[in-house]
């Protein structure tokens, strides 16, 4: 499999849409809006066009990966960091690495972009892989519940969250 990862055009909005909608279809913890959300994200001020990523395998758009703005608001403080949501894979792909390719190469450019962390409610046994850790681990609380293994942080550089601590402010194209 010949597979290029590049940031996602506007021509490959349709085709991304298709590819989240097929990938989330039987996904039991979904309500099978993500592709809304991103349609939403792609319009808002939370949008970083370089961090919505597509991979590419046989000319067919296979994989997409967005990483939007957010916020940490402690009580005297605001600091930048980013949301991962979503990260998804045609079916027919999964569990070949693009997943992961796609993962890693968004951190890539996040850190090169100058973003020092990436928040995200996920797998427990998927994101660790990826260097993810627990968000309670830090301090960062969210503003809904969210069971403990499921919240979790990427550090993109070692000290990106020495003195952050705070709630994860999400843009209203969130809710
Ligand atoms: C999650 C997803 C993006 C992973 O992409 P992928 O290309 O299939 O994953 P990779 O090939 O990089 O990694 C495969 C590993 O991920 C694990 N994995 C895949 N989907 C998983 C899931 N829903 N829950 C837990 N682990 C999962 C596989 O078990 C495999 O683990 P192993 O290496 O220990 O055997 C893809 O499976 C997908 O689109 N799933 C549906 C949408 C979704 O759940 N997105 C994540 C929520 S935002």
């Amino acid at each position: 499999m010949n597979l290029k990862l590049r940031q996602e055009s506007v021509e490959d909005y349709l085709a991304v849409n298709q590819l989240i909608k097929a990938a989330f279809a039987k996904i039991e913890f979904s309500d099978q809006t993500e592709h809304h959300l991103v349609t939403r994200l792609r319009k808002s001020e939370a949008f970083v066009p370089e961090l919505s990523l597509v991979a590419i395998a046989n000319n067919q758009v296979v994989g997409h990966i967005l990483l939007s703005k957010i916020k940490i608001k402690s009580e005297h403080q605001i600091f930048d960091s980013l949301a991962l949501a979503p990260v998804s894979v045609l079916p027919d792909f999964q569990n070949k690495g693009i997943g992961g390719e796609l993962i890693e190469a968004a951190h890539v450019k996040a850190k090169e972009l100058g973003f020092q962390s990436v928040i995200l409610i996920g797998h427990a046994d998927y994101y660790p892989r990826f260097g993810y850790e627990l968000t309670e681990k830090y301090q960062i609380n969210f503003p809904f519940e969210v069971p403990s293994e499921n919240g979790m942080v990427k550090l993109l550089t070692e000290h990106a969250l020495d003195g952050v601590s705070g709630e994860v402010v999400y843009p209203k194209e969130f809710a």
